[in-house]
């Protein structure tokens, strides 16, 4: 795993959001993986930017998102399709056909989950997978577990991960879905390139598990150890429990300070 430490969480965003331009220029038809919260905000916020300075063409571009709530409205302000078009989708030129959910409200969501699978397949998978972490190590909706599910499937929310979108639902608790669908982790491994952000002091002890604990079903994220194009990139805060083990720099990952 290369893993990078960024001063501040914007100057992360900017350094992922200028690969992603490059990338996106020398691959127009660039497929890309998409993740929700708190975390890849700075990095929609610097794509919007860059777009509206005419440095980007997404119109060949396809978007895939990990996860969506079971039984949402995609309207809802809840919605994970409502937080793509708030923050990137209604500013840039994406072709709303190439932009993919898992549609929560499916009569089928097994059938839902294994046509999402199919549509992966055809777009020719996913070129890069933007990932946020969980505390509890999670990525996607994979929820740490004895067992992981490999392709997308439904998943029974944790009471932390209810908590944690509480704010999406007028901080209802009780309004926070139960269910959601979620990429599975092979999904989410059969992406070409994989680039996981972490920021904030909150991420530090997970990201030390995933980057050098061994891998494990109950830190879904480490297996992304399993994976030959994974970047770790990290604010001063996310990598403080790295740096105080003296586990950045050794012979876990390659180290890139910014
Ligand atoms: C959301 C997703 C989740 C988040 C994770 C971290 O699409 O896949 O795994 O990445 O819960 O959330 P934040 O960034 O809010 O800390």
């Amino acid at each position: 795993m290369k893993i990078s430490i960024f001063k501040s969480q914007q100057q992360l965003a900017a350094a992922l959001a200028g690969r992603i331009v490059r990338k996106l220029r020398e691959e127009p038809r660039l497929v890309l993986g998409l993740a929700t919260g708190r975390t890849p905000l700075p990095l929609y916020h610097a794509l919007v930017s860059r777009h509206r300075k005419g440095e980007t063409d997404y119109s060949h571009a396809t978007t895939f998102n990990l996860d969506e709530f079971v039984g949402v409205e995609p309207a809802h302000p809840g919605s994970y399709r409502s937080y793509m078009r708030e923050h990137l989708f209604r500013h840039v030129n994406l072709n709303a056909k190439r932009t993919h959910f898992l549609d929560g409200r499916a009569e089928d969501l097994d059938a839902e989950c294994d046509r999402f699978e199919e549509s992966i397949l055809r777009a020719g998978g996913i070129d890069l997978q933007i990932l946020g972490i969980g505390c509890n190590g999670h990525i996607g909706f994979n929820e740490p577990a004895a067992e992981l599910l490999p392709w997308s499937h439904r998943v029974k929310l944790t009471l932390a991960s209810r908590k944690a979108n509480a704010g999406f639902f007028d901080g209802e608790l009780r309004k926070v879905p139960k269910e959601a669908l979620s990429m599975g982790v092979a999904t989410i491994l059969h992406a070409r390139q994989i680039v996981l952000m972490a920021t904030g002091p909150q991420k530090a002890e997970i990201v030390a598990k995933t980057v050098t604990g061994p891998i494990a079903t109950r830190v879904p994220a480490s297996l992304l150890q399993l994976h030959n194009d994974v970047e770790i990139l990290l604010d001063e805060a996310a990598a403080a429990d790295l740096r105080r083990a003296g586990l950045v720099g050794r012979r876990r990952g390659r180290l890139h300070e910014r």
